[in-house]
């Protein structure tokens, strides 16, 4: 009675092998919509529960279970080494080029190959830190996947590869080419290297360096059962050897065909014509670098057309048709010459390392910061260390790791001193936190005097256009400032007496202040530098006490009933709030002329969303989302940006994605604009 009848045919009969057919597809179709398309159809539980389901049927008849089977991807036994596969087309490697001239050459070159003087049409595509990888597809189904090795021959890597699940077991369409090797590249994405190396942490193990190592770690397991619960994604770029199919006429087209088989291709690639082209895509994509969900190192340009690719042909190992454009590196090795400790605005105390100057990331370092004492320790970082330094975007570079090879004799450890270096006031740890920090406070402190203000003055806080670090330095250490109020009583002739100073820099300095004195109560709040305010508590304290005297005078249970206020926040409020010292300062600060629009209390019962979190996803039909967001923040509620346990309600509009899966998941109340509009008409 079973396996004869195939799914969708009467009604209610469904034979295991029908049941079985329609869980694969089902299982294909949400982890193409997940993987490739970046665009969940079905929450995480969902696509479990009907891969459970296909797992026990295939075990209760196991003559079901087929090559392509979703359940294939879990990891099979460890294999004793891994076999060696002889590439069919070599893989070979690019030029890179890091300066615009590289590509002002580059193009010269190739219209001279090509005997033009017209412009010529590139492909653009990113250049993934990952690794590149050639997957094989016989008859539809994928067969084998090797890694690059030496461009010849590379390792088998095939049952790793097959517990990637962007990558489709069965390509997509009724008429598959007899043989595709696939190339592309294996990374693993941002989040999901955070979260490895979480695990990694709370499991004692060791943890990698950057996304590129986690992939070339977790793809270079014999265990694939390993390589199964590491999040590794594909990206395809390239393709090597065809058999009984049509190569396209170009790589666009090449990539179109990869998308409609099912393939992963990356979204963020281009068409375009000359060097110009080239240069503009470059700018804008470093532009968006950082927010891309994965690395990249560069990216890569290639002539589209297939038959100028074949006229080109190649120098030695590398493409005439094709150049890497790399960014100028994040990661450069340097010497820690010592180890200091700064002096945070809170007292915290980071540890940080003197280097011998390198470039990296586009600017020459010198510092980068070792976090925390732990954190010296667990990657055992010593003075006179070799050490890779990381600077990505604005981010403050930071010491990656030691390369242990290197260590010299006399490497040092490094010691936490016991004094405040600043002031000599004691450093004290608290044993539930990971920070040390000085116990002398502004008043002792300069380093934190100087933190306070530098803070006070920042562009959220009281947004004090031309007063940075080094004025802020100068006043302090000259005595010239010692409270924030101070700013306010700065003349003129005390400004032009510091160095560098010219008048006409004076009396910008003099009118931003100015301006500064009209501020909102919650910029006020924030800028006071209370520990564990940031801008959205002083958002919500601002609205919820609209007036300082009110706010200076709050009861603890007053504080807690303020949305997102929990014990420690409102301890850290009252604490402040008994120094007397920092009232004055508040009291100083509004004589000397801050001030703020007033703020009508929010009346119970009109501020429908107080207390409520929201998220916005996806395009909404008429609002933007910072216009959802003010009618959000006006209706007493509050814009969160991920979806969780304690959202309110998900607000979703066109081309939502993920949030809105796991908002369904969570049993979160959806709202379309027009409700959200309608719910906030209330208040
Ligand atoms: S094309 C014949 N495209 O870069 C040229 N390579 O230096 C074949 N890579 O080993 C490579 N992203 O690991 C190409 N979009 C991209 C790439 C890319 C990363 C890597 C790949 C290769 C190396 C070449």
């Amino acid at each position: 009675m079973q396996n004869d009848i195939f799914g969708g045919t009467s009604g209610e009969v469904t034979t295991p092998q029908a049941r079985a057919e329609i869980l694969r597809s089902e299982l294909n179709r949400h982890a193409h919509a997940y993987y490739v398309l970046d665009n969940p159809s079905v929450p995480d539980a969902e696509y479990d529960r009907l891969f459970s389901e296909l797992q026990q049927l295939e075990q209760a008849h196991p003559e079901l279970k087929t090559a392509d089977s979703p359940t294939n991807r879990v990891g099979g036994a460890p294999l004793p080494e891994f076999g060696q596969v002889q590439h069919a087309i070599p893989m070979l490697s690019l030029n890179n080029g890091f300066a615009d001239e590289d590509v002002i050459n580059f193009d010269r070159r190739v219209r001279e190959g090509l005997d033009t003087t017209g412009e010529i049409e590139y492909a653009i595509d990113l250049k993934f830190d990952g690794l590149a990888i050639n997957l094989r597809y016989v008859d539809g189904l994928f067969s084998q996947a090797a890694t690059r090795g030496d461009g010849f021959t590379g390792e088998d890597v095939t049952e790793n590869i097959r517990t990637i699940r962007g990558i489709p077991l069965r390509l997509h369409g009724d008429n598959p080419p007899k043989v595709l090797d696939v190339r592309g590249e294996v990374l693993m994405f941002k989040n999901d290297f955070e979260k490895l190396n979480q695990r990694q942490r709370d499991a004692g193990g060791k943890e990698f360096a950057n996304p590129r190592n986690a992939a070339a770690g977790s793809l270079r397991q014999l265990d694939s059962k390993i390589t199964a619960q590491r999040s590794l994604r594909f990206f395809a770029y390239g393709i090597g050897y065809l058999e009984g199919g049509k190569l396209p006429s170009s790589h666009r087209a090449l990539l179109d065909w990869y998308r409609q088989m099912g393939i992963p291709v990356c979204e963020e690639n281009a068409v375009v014509r000359g060097a110009a082209g080239l240069l503009d895509f470059y700018q804008a994509i470093q532009k968006k670098r950082d927010a891309l969900a994965y690395e990249i190192d560069g990216v890569v340009y290639k002539v589209n057309d297939f038959a100028s690719q074949d006229n080109l042909g190649f120098v030695s190992r590398a493409p005439r048709f094709a150049i890497a454009h790399k960014f100028p590196a994040q990661e450069a090795l340097t010497t820690v010459l010592d180890i200091d400790v700064q002096v945070g605005r809170t007292g915290a105390i980071t540890p940080v390392a003197r280097l011998v100057p390198v470039f990296v990331g586009g600017v020459t370092v010198t510092n980068a910061t070792l976090h925390n004492e732990e954190e010296i320790q667990r990657k055992d970082i010593r003075i006179g260390d070799t050490v890779s330094v990381r600077r990505a975007g604005d981010v403050i570079p930071e010491v990656v790791a030691s390369v242990l090879e290197k260590r010299p004799a006399d490497a040092r450890q490094f010691i936490m001193p016991t004094a405040c270096p600043i002031c000599g006031s004691a450093i004290v740890k608290l044993e539930d936190e990971a920070i040390a920090r000085c116990t002398g406070g502004w008043i002792k402190c300069s380093a934190q005097r100087k933190g306070g203000l530098f803070h006070f003055a920042s562009r959220k806080a009281m947004n004090i256009d031309g007063v940075g670090e080094q004025l802020i330095d100068q006043l302090v250490d000259k005595q010239v400032v010692t409270t924030a109020a101070d700013l306010y009583k700065l003349g003129l002739r005390a400004l032009v007496e510091l160095d560098r100073m010219a008048e006409k820099s004076a009396q910008n300095i003099l009118a931003a202040l100015e301006v500064s004195k009209h501020t909102s109560f919650a910029r006020f709040i924030y800028a006071l530098g209370i520990r564990h305010v940031g801008e959205s508590t002083a958002k919500d304290l601002a609205a919820y006490f609209g007036k300082m005297d009110a706010l200076l005078v709050a009861t603890e249970e007053q504080l807690l009933n303020v949305p997102d206020v929990g014990p420690i926040v409102a301890k850290s409020i009252l604490r402040f709030f008994s120094d007397p010292l920092n009232v004055e300062l508040v009291e100083q600060l509004i004589a000397s002329g801050v001030h703020w629009p007033e703020i009508e209390v929010q009346e119970k019962g009109e501020q429908v969303l107080a207390g409520k979190t929201l998220v916005l996803t996806g395009t909404l039909p008429s609002l933007s989302r910072d216009q959802a967001t003010e009618v959000i923040e006006k209706a007493g509620g509050k814009v969160a940006g991920s979806v969780s346990k304690k959202t309110s309600y998900l607000v979703a509009g066109d081309d939502a994605g993920s949030k809105l899966v796991k908002a369904q998941e969570l049993g979160i109340t959806i709202l379309t604009e027009a409700e959200l509009l309608q719910l906030c008409s209330r208040s």
